[in-house]
């Protein structure tokens, strides 16, 4: 078995890719950069590969941006556009004598070239695990440096106000689940719907490490609170599941978004099984673009996620078999209807069911079949999420090649998921727990595969 390519999702035309680095909204096109390895496609030889969008659905591959180096591997970071348009970016070098510190390199033509500092690393704390600098611009003036100490499951702040020299201003953490390292921060100030207000939030990956790590592997979580003083704050120190899935990892947001939004961008793997995701000669691919802002529910405020949706055909839903690219939505009456069950069913002997259960308020996704089975030990399974607003009849669902978005409670609740379900035509099935027979509106993606891009074949010029 493997997976087919995803089409209006952003993944690599061949080899490995995991986490998104750098991106930016700059001439008139979304950038993103990601770890990349331009010699294979098992994690390894780390370094920055290159893409851009007009719409952020359509990606053009470019050359590297930023290799490896001999004793030196580059590893997660940002970028930020500064007055003039010189861009940036941040990264962490990862040096084989085992000390990570961060460097950084510059470009004046839009991110296609870069000139790394004759001065790096431009901060070096003598730590072996000091990595993924996120640089974001403060209203005021100035720029904060976050980075992780991911054994101490510590955020620590630096303030800067030219990008060349940073002081530290204090840290966060640690807090929440133990025996797991954090990894790749980022601060955002979202807008809370239906106000004018903005509060700061954290994001944050964890991934479990040691000998008992946690099947469930890697995780992204959010923090609400404040930034006094160049350090962020919480008074309730809560780490909160950004996303209930399996498979969405290591989400920051774009610099210089159009309207300050904050749009982000995750890896759609996890650790526990990334290095044996059957997919070639590409391996890795990034969630759909998702813009964040805060929902006010009771007294807390909760993370929305609102997907860019691809355009699509409405089908004729007495044609249930569809190619595996297209956008899902499902509508019933929430009173009437009790239980609601949306079935997928692909030809790799493959099943993800999406089930809706108003009276035990959760939603849950589940992977079940030979094809799942065969994938790694913890790959089959079921995960579920609990419901906001169980009264809401409505679901939206995304699927492109093997990655699966479930969006629900209108952007409050969301499961990421890679899927087995094959290449080949999926059907669609949704029913109630009662007579009543839930609307299915299937539109199927009109974007075909970019060119270049065959599943196999010869090497791709961009990545080679
Ligand atoms: C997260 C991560 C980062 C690191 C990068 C290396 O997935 O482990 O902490 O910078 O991947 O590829």
């Amino acid at each position: 078995m493997s997976l087919p390519r995803p089409r209006f999702h952003l993944a690599p035309a061949r080899n490995w890719m995991n986490d998104p680095n750098g991106l930016v909204f700059t001439g008139d096109r979304w950038h993103a950069f990601f770890q990349f390895n331009p010699e294979g496609n098992d994690w390894g030889n780390m370094s920055w590969g290159h893409a851009s969008s007009p719409d952020l659905l359509h990606w053009d591959e470019h050359p590297v941006a930023l290799r490896h180096r001999p004793g030196e591997q580059i590893y997660s970071g940002s970028i930020v556009a500064g007055d003039d348009g010189t861009l940036s970016a941040f990264y962490t070098s990862a040096y084989d004598r085992g000390i990570q510190a961060q460097s950084r390199a510059t470009s004046v033509d839009d991110g296609f070239s870069w000139t790394m500092d004759a001065a790096n690393p431009v901060i070096d704390r003598g730590s072996a695990d000091f990595r993924d600098p996120k640089v974001v611009r403060v209203p005021g003036g100035g720029w904060l440096m976050l980075a992780v100490e991911a054994v101490e499951r510590r955020v620590v702040f630096y303030a800067s106000d030219d990008l060349s020299t940073w002081r530290e201003t204090g840290s966060f953490g640690p807090l929440g689940p133990e025996g797991v390292v954090w990894e790749c921060p980022d601060l955002v100030r979202l807008p809370v719907e239906g106000t004018t207000e903005r509060v700061w939030v954290l994001l944050l990956s964890t991934n479990p490490v040691g000998d008992d790590a946690d099947p469930a592997g890697s995780a992204m979580h959010y923090v609400v609170g404040d930034l006094v003083d160049g350090v962020f704050h919480s008074p309730d120190g809560d780490l909160r599941p950004l996303d209930h899935g399996r498979d969405c990892y290591a989400g920051v947001t774009f610099d210089s978004a159009p309207g300050g939004s904050a749009m982000m961008l995750a890896w759609m793997g996890n650790w526990r099984y990334a290095r044996v995701v059957p997919s070639s000669p590409w391996r890795g691919a990034m969630s759909l673009p998702r813009t964040l802002g805060l929902r006010r529910i009771g007294d807390a405020l909760h993370l929305v996620q609102g997907p860019v949706l691809p355009p699509s055909d409405e089908l004729d839903a007495s044609a249930p078999r569809i190619a595996p690219h297209a956008v899902i939505d499902v509508r019933w009456d929430p009173a009437a209807a009790g239980t609601v069950r949306l079935r997928l069913h692909g030809d790799d002997d493959a099943t993800v069911e999406v089930v809706h259960d108003p009276a035990a308020r959760t939603l849950s996704v589940s992977r079940t079949g030979r094809a799942a089975d065969a994938l790694h030990p913890d790959f089959a399974g079921m995960r579920s999420a609990p419901l906001a607003d169980p009264a809401t009849g409505a679901l939206t669902v995304v699927i492109d090649g093997p990655l699966l978005e479930v969006f629900a409670d209108d952007g409050l609740t969301v499961l990421s998921h890679l899927v087995t379900l094959g290449a080949g035509p999926v059907s669609v099935s949704a029913s109630a727990a009662t007579s009543v027979v839930p609307a299915v509106r299937v539109g199927a993606v009109r974007i075909g595969a970019p060119a270049g891009t065959a599943q196999e074949g010869p090497a791709a010029p961009a990545a080679a």
